[in-house]
Order: C-alpha cells, then structure tokens, then sequence
C-alpha cells in the first residue's frame, strides 16, 4: 500500500473508531443508565464514558483470562489488605491507548473530557504507600503480561475525606460508593463460606487418625467483585477480585424465623460490617477484633477462590507451588497461612509434611515496616474466640519450628524466646512477622537499607536460620499513571525528544542526560514546570484562598503525617525563614512556597497535632505584611491519588526527611523525581538509592545516616544539649511552646515541644536540625541559578528509570514467583467479525 492508502486507511479506523465511542456512550446515557440530555447529570456523563470504556476491555478481559485456562501458565496472587487505586478512567484510556480518541468524540458532543475525568470518586482503599504500592503492581503485572490477580476487600467506606476546620483535621466518611462505581462487575456466583467463632471436635477415621472438626461456626459469605486491570500497549487484561460481606441463607432463615424481623435486620448487618469499612490507621497499631475478622475474611475467601481455581484444572494439590505464587503485602493477609493449612489437613486430609511443603513453597511475604511498634501482634484470645482451629495449628507450626531451632542453636533460650510465634509477655500474642516468615519460602524488604536492618537487626534470628528466604525489592512506580497520565507537558516533551519507549521501558529515560546542554530543551522543561506550577497556583487559590507567587520554589512534603517522616522538622525549618524575615525584614531570602499535604490516623493524637501547628504556622507566617510573597504555608486537605496527581508534576523540591532507619522505602520520592523535582532528604529507605542512580551531586542530602542515628541512640541522646547550642532552633521551639502561633490558646502546642525536649525527642529531630538548615540554605542557592536547576532535574527524571514499578515486578516475577510473561492473542476475533458483517 502506498502512504497515501494507509493514511486514509488510518483516518478511517480513528472515524470507526470515534463514531464507536459516541455510540456506545449514548447508548450507555440511555439505556443503562435511562438518561437523556435533559435529565442527565454529570454523575451520568461519567458512568456512561466510563461503561464506554470498559466496553473496549472486557473483550480482552476475557481473551485474558481464558488463555489463562487454555497455556495454564503459573499465576500470581496478591494479595493485600489495600488497594489504592484512585481514579480509574484516564488511567483505563492511557492504557488502552484511547485518550485522545475519547477527547474528540467528547469534543465533537459537546462535552469537555477533563471535565467528564474529574467527576470520579477516587478508590481509595488505602492508607498509603502500601495500598498504592498494590495499585501500581496491578498496573505493572497487566503491562508486562503475567497472569496476576490482585486480591482484597471491598470497602463500602474507603480512607476517611480529611477537611480541616479552624486549622485542624475532621474527617468525613468516603461513601466511595454512592454515586455507583461502573468499574466492577458483581459475581453473585463467587461465594465462599467463611466460618468464625465455634469450637474444634477431634475425631478419629478409621485409620485411628484424628480428624479435627470446626463447629458451631457463625458464617458469612464472600461475595466477589471483579474489576479490569488493563495492561499498557498489550492485550492483557488482568482481574483485582475484591470480597464483600454478605450474611448466609441460613443465618437469614434462624435469625428472621425468631419472629423478631428488626432485631434479625440488625444482626443481618453486624454480620455484614466486616467489609464495611477501611481501618484509617498508617503504621499505627490497630488490635480491633473488627480488623482481625477482615483479615482472615480476606485470606480465607481468597485461598477458597485459590484453590477451586487451581482444582479446575489439577487433582494434585502437590503441584499447586509450580501452578500459583502467594504474594502477602505485609502480615495483614498471612492467616492464609493456618489457612491453608486448615484446608490441606481438614478439608484435603492431606499429611502435616505435604501441607506443609505445599504452603511453604506457595507463600512469600513482603515486609514493609521496621517501626517496632507497627509489627502486628494478635492477642491469642482472640484466636481462642474467633479462629480456634487457626490456633492449635500456630500452636503445632510453632512447636515443629521450636524443635528446629533448638536443634539448630543448642542451649539458646533467648533465641527461642525472641523466634517463638507467640509472644510470652502479660498478654500472650501471636507475632504475625513470625508466623510470615517461617511459612514462606521468601521475605523481603522493599529498598537496600530496609532489607539489610531486617537482617541485621528485626529479623536477624531468621536471617541466621534461614538466609535464603531473604532478599530485597526496591519498590517502584507505575510511570503510565505518575508521569503520562499525571504530567502530560513532561510526558510530551520527553517523547518528542526520545520516543515513547520510556512507557515500558524506564531506563530509555537516561537518553535525557545529553540534552542538559541543549538550552532550548532547558527553556521548554522550566516552561512545562511553570505551567503546572499555575495550575496548583490555581488549585491552592480555589481551596486554601492564598495567592501564591509561581516563581517561588514549590517545596512539598506530602505523605501520612507521622512523627517519624518529620513535617515537624520541616515545620521548624519554615519557622526559622519567618524569623530571619522579621529579624531583618530586608533580607534576601529566595521565595517558597511551602506545601504539606497528608493525613493523620484518627487516633493519633500527636500527629494531628502536627497538622494543627502547620495550619496555625501557615495563619501567622502567611497573614504577615512583612513576609510579603518570600513565605507561604499552603496545607492541602484530603491528600489522595487525585490531588497527589495535581502536586508532583508541580514540585520544585521534595522533602523527604525521615530519620534514617525509618522509612522502609518511600515511593513518594521517586513520584517526584520523576516528575522533575529535586530531592532534600536523608539516607534512608529508597532515598539512598535515587541517589545512587542520580549521581550525589544531583540531590541535597543531609543528617545522621542509619548507623549514625543507632550510635548516638547507644551513646544516649539528649536533645535538649542541641536546644542549647543552636539559638534559632532555641528560639523556634520557645515560639511554639509558648503559644506564638496558638494566641488563644497559648499551650496548645506545647505536648509538641514536651516529646521533643522532655521525651526524648525519639526521631532526633533536634539532632538533625542544624544540617537540615546548612542543607536548605545549598538548596536556596541553587534555585537562584534556573538553568543549573532545571538541569538537575532533568537529570533526576534521566536516572530514575530503576524506580519503575515494572523493574520490580520483573524481579519478583524471576527470583521470587518464577512466572513468565505471557502474551494475550486476540481469540474473539470472530466477534470482530460478526461486528464488521
Ligand atoms: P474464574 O477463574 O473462575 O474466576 O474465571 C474467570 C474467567 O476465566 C471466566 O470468566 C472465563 O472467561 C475464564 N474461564 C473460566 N473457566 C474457564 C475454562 O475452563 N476454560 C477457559 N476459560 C475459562
């Protein structure tokens, strides 16, 4: 065919294709949803876009997942109390390639389809890095063609909506559902009983073998909903399953058959709760019995699915480590493991040695915290109560698993003690970090840093029975959502001058690195940058009511506020600018703005405290004549996917401050490099290796490293030796403890101040502060010079192609599932067909 030919041939295809779209979402507006342009809302525009679109999935959904009964190739389970996908629609669009089709059928309607995009809920089944962690694997394992499925609860409420009232935070239900979500698709077929409660009879077959019963249980049903996970340029179309609570016929029958309908309607849904709500809690304990039945409810629904799945197609449950992969996002899942055992010994009277070796071979676990106090620990009554034969089967891995390590380490009875699966103390726990690991054939950490403090320190018993298991995944990032979707000006300029390759290749981003020299590429990078700057300039005029100056430096800490990721030091560094500004109202000081964004868990009373002093930092510093546009404080509420997507792509600096040895990896800091920000942080979690990938002359690093931070912990810190020597931290610390940004309540901050200087100041905040100052000010400099600044940058997105959520996938996918990719032929073509005919 001549050019000529194949363009009108393509032209022809995008018109087939655009009157396609306009048809499918007409007929969506009337006939699903029974709207005409009259009556219909924006709610309405959206569903109806958004049937359209899954329309263009659920052929290859389905392609997908019949290959994957026709090559039965091994396949992944991951499984996670979180997922945090936020928005579904532009995403599904850039993946199925699809964007700028729907924006012209749109167009040619009438309808704007940013203005479409923007009436969905985010799904926010997540607290934070660990829920959108899970998203962006979905989106990796889709992308890259491994037969995958995400599996987790269905919250009807998801994270709390946070508003801040009078400075501090309120949160508000996310009744996420209520306007219908139009991704998922009901599978009233896929119920699984699931038993709580009751009591365990032995009995003997006449083998004279006991035979353990669990009776007098009180079910619920797992109910699945599916939706499609779309792969990037594939045809791979992969299923998150997520489980809703539902109460049994039977329940039904006995409780409405007492006469009493009301009082039946109510225990109807008590037994429904379980899925009702998402624990808000980040790295914060949370020992509700409520919580606990979640995580068996997600585990045992899943291993049942698990299991039938793998029965379809084998009698052999011996083969079921070569046919599936068990990821655990942390402990939250790991009752699969008695789980499953449950099943192997109860249901498939299979010998302890099998169940065991079969359970061992299918599980890995991922851990993602060192915070001692976030290490989950279950009191054993609750297993007495609620999961009785879960526990005798703890008991018997524990006491098998003891009888090794007393083999292994003679006469150590420290090590027994600190490996032993419960928790000796006044009240007997089971520890879930324990029980992962030794049923897992792998446990790893999610950067270098992390996975080495696991051995060295958490976990260095296991590590010294059991190397081989350990091993470490840096996490990653999806860059289809993080930077072609959220950052489409980066996006295009970096495909004008080097392709699209990046889209599944990452590393393809070092080609950038040359052209730092070019200066119209700098001018075009800054000019990007400027753009999206206006428009959170814009964002932050409509809801925080604050002018902000775009040639300020955008310098954002948005993450879960903890005391550990220290906005407080952050926090003390914007004090510190407003002091030099009134002690010498002349000074030349470069313009920040100075962005926070993050919730705090409900019950954390110190965190939210910290937002309190932000907002009340941000009245007094932004309320000032004589700060002038050199200083603002801008504290975003309700910080989400959705708004996370509006800050990266307009972030100068990213504040990633963590006393080192805390954060486990961070995925934050590589969304903003990425999106083109500099980084100011301290050698921890993933930070450590950005800086390795980006060279140390392109990133502002300062404070104690992690061995640094354990010496002086050794040594004995005291703090208040660093308020005596430093006079602007001295001078920071009396403002906020004396009530100079609480006037009406002049010792509201104080308790602030008191775990700082009287507490011990755990994080050593006070410590690190004189460097992160000297560090700012390196930071302040440079932005004086654009160019060298954008350069920087430029080289930052150029170095963080290791960061892609596709790199990690690929390496859990060899060392740890051992799956292969495996690519979708289109077996519906007949359908296409027809359709043509
Ligand atoms: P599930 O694995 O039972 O959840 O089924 C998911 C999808 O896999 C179905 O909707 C079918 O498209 C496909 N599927 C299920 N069973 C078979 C089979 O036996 N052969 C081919 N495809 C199947």
């Amino acid at each position: 065919m001549n050019d000529e030919l194949l363009n009108a041939t393509a032209e022809s295809a995008e018109l087939d294709m655009m009157m396609l779209i306009i048809k499918s979402f007409l007929e969506h507006l009337e006939y699903t949803l029974g709207k005409d342009k009259y009556s219909a809302t924006r709610h309405d525009l959206f569903n109806a876009l958004a049937y359209a679109v899954r329309d263009r999935m659920v052929e290859r959904w389905l392609d997908t997942q019949q290959a994957y009964y026709n090559d039965d190739p091994k396949r992944v389970y991951y499984l996670s109390m979180e997922f945090l996908m936020g928005r579904t629609l532009e995403n599904s669009l850039v993946n199925l390639g699809l964007l700028d089709n729907f924006r012209e059928a749109m167009n040619s309607l009438g309808y704007d389809l940013d203005d479409i995009m923007n009436q969905e809920q985010d799904a926010g089944l997540g607290n934070g890095g660990l829920g959108r962690l899970a998203a962006c694997f979905l989106d990796s394992m889709a992308t890259m063609g491994i037969p995958a499925y995400g599996y987790g609860i269905r919250y009807e409420y998801g994270i709390f909506r946070q508003n801040i009232v009078d400075g501090a935070q309120v949160e508000i239900p996310d009744n996420w559902l209520r306007y219908r979500n139009p991704w998922e698709m009901d599978r009233q077929e896929h119920l699984h009983v699931i038993k709580f409660n009751g009591r365990v009879v032995e009995r003997k077959d006449g083998e004279a073998n006991s035979i353990f019963d669990w009776i007098d249980t009180d079910d619920v049903m797992a109910m699945a909903y599916d939706t499609p996970i779309p792969g990037y340029g594939t045809n791979t179309v992969n299923t998150m399953r997520l489980w809703t609570a539902k109460s049994t016929r039977e329940f039904d029958l006995t409780f409405f058959n007492e006469g009493n309908y009301i009082r039946a309607v109510e225990k109807k849904m008590m037994t429904e709760n379980i899925s009702k709500v998402l624990y808000p809690a980040d790295h914060v304990p949370e020992g509700k019995e409520l919580r606990f039945k979640q995580e068996y409810f997600l585990a045992s629904a899943t291993l049942h699915d698990v299991i039938y799945r793998f029965r379809k197609m084998h009698d052999d449950l011996r083969l079921l480590p070569d046919k599936v992969a068990i990821q655990l996002n942390d402990t939250h899942p790991a009752l699969a493991i008695p789980e499953m055992m449950r099943l192997l010994l109860d249901h498939f009277r299979l010998d302890w040695q099998t169940a065991w070796d079969i359970t061992t071979r299918t599980f890995a676990y991922t851990n993602h915290t060192i915070l001692p106090e976030a290490l989950e620990k279950w009191p054993i009554w609750f297993f007495e109560q609620i999961l009785p034969r879960h526990l005798q089967l703890i008991y018997e891995i524990n006491d098998r698993f003891l009888a090794e390590v007393r083999s292994r380490f003679p006469g150590d009875i420290g090590k027994l003690e600190r490996m032993s699966l419960i928790e000796e103390h006044w009240e007997r726990k089971v520890r879930m970090a324990n029980l992962a690991i030794v049923g897992s054939h792998s446990v790893n950490g999610v950067a270098a840093l992390h996975t080495e403090i696991l051995k060295e320190s958490v976990f260095r018993d296991f590590y010294e029975m059991y190397p081989e298991r350990f091993n470490n995944k840096t996490n990653g990032i999806t860059q289809r959502r993080w930077l072609k979707g959220a950052n489409p000006g980066q996006a295009a300029l970096i495909g004008k001058a080097i392709g699209e390759g990046w889209v599944t290749d990452l590393y393809q981003l070092q080609q950038l690195r040359p052209l730092i020299d070019d200066p119209a590429f700098v001018a075009e990078w800054r000019e990007v940058k400027r753009q999206n700057k206006q428009r959170l300039a814009e964002y932050i005029r409509k809801h925080n009511c604050i002018e902000v100056n775009i040639d300020s430096m955008f310098d954002c800490q948005v993450k879960r506020i903890h005391e550990y990721k220290r906005q407080l030091l952050n926090i003390l560094h914007v004090i510190t600018l407003y002091n030099r500004i009134k002690e010498n109202p002349a000074v030349d000081q470069v313009p920040r703005t100075i962005i926070f964004s993050g919730k705090a868990a409900p019950a954390y009373y110190l965190a939210k405290l910290i937002v309190r002093l932000i907002n009340a930092v941000g009245e007094t510093v932004n309320g000032d004549p004589a700060v002038g546009d050199r200083l603002k404080v801008v504290f975003l509420a309700n910080y989400g996917v959705s708004l996370a997507e509006k800050i990266f792509p307009a972030a100068d600096l990213s504040e990633q401050i963590s006393t080192a040895g805390t954060e486990a990896s961070g995925t934050g800091n590589m969304k903003f490099a990425l999106n083109g920000a500099l980084t100011i942080g301290t050698l921890d979690g993933a930070n450590i290796e950005i800086m390795e990938e980006v060279g140390r002359e392109n990133i502002f690093i300062f404070g104690m490293n992690a061995g640094e931070v354990e010496e002086l912990r050794r040594k004995g810190y005291v703090p208040r030796d660093y308020y005596n020597r430093n006079a602007e931290l001295k001078k920071g610390l009396n403002m906020i403890a004396e009530g100079t940004f609480s006037p009406t309540n002049r010792e509201l901050f104080r308790p602030i101040v008191d775990t700082l200087l009287n507490q011990g100041d755990y994080y050593m905040l006070l410590a690190d502060y004189a460097s992160y100052i000297a560090c700012q000010e390196e930071v302040s400099a440079l932005y004086l010079n654009q160019d060298e600044w954008a350069r920087r940058a430029i080289l930052n997105c150029a170095g963080i192609g290791k960061f892609s959520s596709d790199r990690t996938i690929a390496d859990y996918a060899r060392e740890i599932w051992g799956v292969e990719r495996m690519e979708i032929h289109p077996v519906l073509e007949y359908r296409q067909s027809a359709a043509a005919e």
